[in-house]
């Protein structure tokens, strides 16, 4: 086997060093965007009067023929050709003959495989924006269905007050909306061209870059061949945001978990999504989002791998680059998974609206309503806020909750107190009064319901 590149040696390569530098048993994903990046070059080159029309011609036909094959499945690649690039470069050449050789002229295996990770990635979060919003219309569903029902609301895991469950699931709703705006603002930057940077200095054709900037759907060149060439901040920036967006997944899931047990028994997740025992026959375990949840650890060990990765290389390229794809290709592979499992096991779960309300009303979730019916009665909040904090120890010690007091005990605490009390503390009333912008008050869940479904259009 002769290597594109083995003029300058005397001797075969170790078998071993073979192995261990070739890349080709993972970046042969890149193998159409490779294709799709040849072809914008090979054309350039034919407009720029660098290669002649017949040359172009069949330099294109070999490269559609070698795509064919791909998307078939037809093609071997093989190790001794070392990386995508230069397998699809030597298939090029067995296809059409030494004129396949032309095709590298005025570029380098660098500005090629960074063109390659920007079409991908492109791609990639394109399809991953859909998914996302995937998931955000299951929780406006589930938003819409629910908007009602009350569970408590938690702080410090304490149950603190009680919320609408829609206003609950809509706060996931807008972590995966900002999520998708990173997806997109993150697009400016993945459309920055490297191609025709060359090895790292440019090249002596007369090439146009704008040309195959346009061809490929990117904004612009990289204006500085040295940081197209070793720039990898479009993949730092896309771990990033999968750190981030995996991390809404394991809240997320960590709640569905929750409230699937017997605990909480405030959802139950379809059985089509849960998995059983192998011991225990009255299990049903909540696999899928335990398995969503611990996805977070492989992720952020992209995110550190590829940092750590970067950190001290010097310009331009480094073949230390060549280890940064299997993370961006698993993280891709892991939110794919992710979002498209999420979307469904949201929409097919069992809201179990009565074992939340009456969650609600076995606590002391409305205690702060009290200390408000005093404020508003003139009281101080901070002495009002004591005088409660005495109501709620009494309660607690003669086994009642704060509906099942009399007038009379109230009494004891404040004169202030009235018989309206009563109609203060029902838990559909604590919900409906916190009626400010972006509260849980029932009005504000239907009102951030329209907003989410402009959002979604
Ligand atoms: N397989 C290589 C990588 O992924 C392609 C670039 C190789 N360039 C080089 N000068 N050896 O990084």
């Amino acid at each position: 086997m002769t290597k594109l590149w083995g003029g300058r040696f005397t001797k075969p390569t170790n078998q071993l060093v073979e192995e261990y530098t070739s890349s080709i048993h993972f970046d042969q994903k890149l193998a159409l965007q490779d294709i799709q990046g040849s072809i914008a070059h090979v054309e350039m080159l034919g407009a720029c009067d660098i290669l002649d029309n017949i040359e172009v011609t069949r330099i294109k036909e070999g490269l559609r023929s070698i795509e064919e094959k791909v998307k078939n499945g037809d093609v071997t690649f093989s190790v001794e050709h070392e990386d995508i690039h230069m397998n699809i470069e030597k298939l090029l050449i067995e296809e059409i003959g030494s004129v396949g050789g032309k095709l590298h002229t005025g570029r380098s295996r660098n500005d090629q495989v960074a063109t390659d990770m920007h079409l991908y990635l492109r791609e990639k979060t394109y399809a991953l924006i859909e998914l996302v919003e995937g998931v955000q219309r299951s929780l406006v569903d589930q938003a819409e269905e629910h908007v009602k029902t009350i569970l408590p609301g938690y702080t410090h895991l304490q149950r603190a007050q009680p919320v609408s469950f829609g206003h609950h699931l809509l706060a996931y709703f807008w972590m995966f909306e900002r999520d998708k705006e990173r997806l997109r603002d993150s697009l400016k930057r993945i459309n920055w061209c490297p191609l025709g940077a060359a090895a790292l200095a440019g090249t002596p054709y007369p090439i146009d870059r704008k040309m195959t900037a346009d061809a490929l759907g990117f904004d612009h060149p990289y204006p500085n061949s040295l940081d197209a060439v070793s720039d990898r901040d479009f993949i730092l920036e896309f771990l990033s945001i999968s750190s981030i967006m995996i991390t809404h997944i394991s809240r997320l899931s960590e709640e569905l978990i929750l409230w699937g047990s017997q605990e909480f028994q405030f959802v139950e997740l379809d059985d089509a999504f849960c998995t059983g025992s192998s011991i225990m026959p009255q299990k049903k375990n909540p696999d899928v989002p335990e398995l969503l949840r611990g996805k977070t650890g492989r992720i952020y060990g992209h995110l550190m791998g590829l940092l750590t990765l970067l950190k001290g290389l010097p310009l331009a390229y480094n073949k230390d680059m060549q280890e940064d794809k299997e993370g961006m290709f698993d993280t891709v592979d892991t939110l794919e998974g992710a979002l498209s499992l999420l979307a469904p096991m949201l929409a097919s779960m069992e809201v179990k609206a009565g074992q939340m309300k009456s969650a609600v009303t076995e606590d002391y979730s409305n205690a702060t309503d009290i200390a408000d019916y005093l404020a508003v009665k003139g009281l101080p909040f901070r002495e009002a806020h004591e005088v409660i904090g005495k109501i709620v120890l009494y309660s607690i010690q003669k086994e009642k909750y704060l509906l099942d007091l009399s007038l009379e005990e109230y009494k004891e605490f404040s004169p202030l107190f009235e018989a309206d009390i009563f109609e203060k503390l029902n838990p559909n009333q604590v919900v409906a009064a916190r009626n400010s912008e972006g509260g849980t008050g029932f009005a504000q869940v239907e009102k951030q319901i329209q907003l989410a479904k402009e959002h979604l259009s």
